[in-house]
């Protein structure tokens, strides 16, 4: 297991992006829970974020592809808008201790195409 960052170094209603194993990550706190997903739409397969650390819409209520707008649930990854309606962002498996979020890097490196 590796850390990805402790719990405090997100925001509540904010986003943040990480790059493991050569693959980019990124994690959401909403309502003080985490998600992380892999940083992969699966309508193309390019990085969603606008910017560095901005993964979700204006007013922060879903995950937003930057490349085509699909609008994804924080809570599921799933899509619920957009060329990818129905398909889902591959969720990747924490654990939380101490605050620390921490994940299998293994996981992380077999990542591969959605
Ligand atoms: S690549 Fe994300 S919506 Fe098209």
């Amino acid at each position: 297991m590796m850390t990805l960052c402790h719990e405090n170094d997100i925001e509540e209603g904010s986003s943040k992006g990480f790059e493991v194993a050569n693959k980019y990550l990124f994690a959401v706190k909403k309502d003080a829970q985490i998600f992380v997903y892999y940083n992969y739409c699966p309508h193309l397969g390019t990085p969603l974020e606008w910017q560095e650390d901005q993964f979700l819409d204006s007013d922060g209520a879903l995950i937003q592809c930057s490349t085509h707008g699909a609008l994804f649930l924080i809570e599921s990854g799933q899509c619920i808008q957009g060329p990818c309606k129905g398909k889902h962002l591959k969720a990747i498996p924490f654990q939380q201790g101490n605050g620390f979020i921490m994940i299998n890097e293994e996981d992380v490196a077999r990542l591969g195409r959605i």
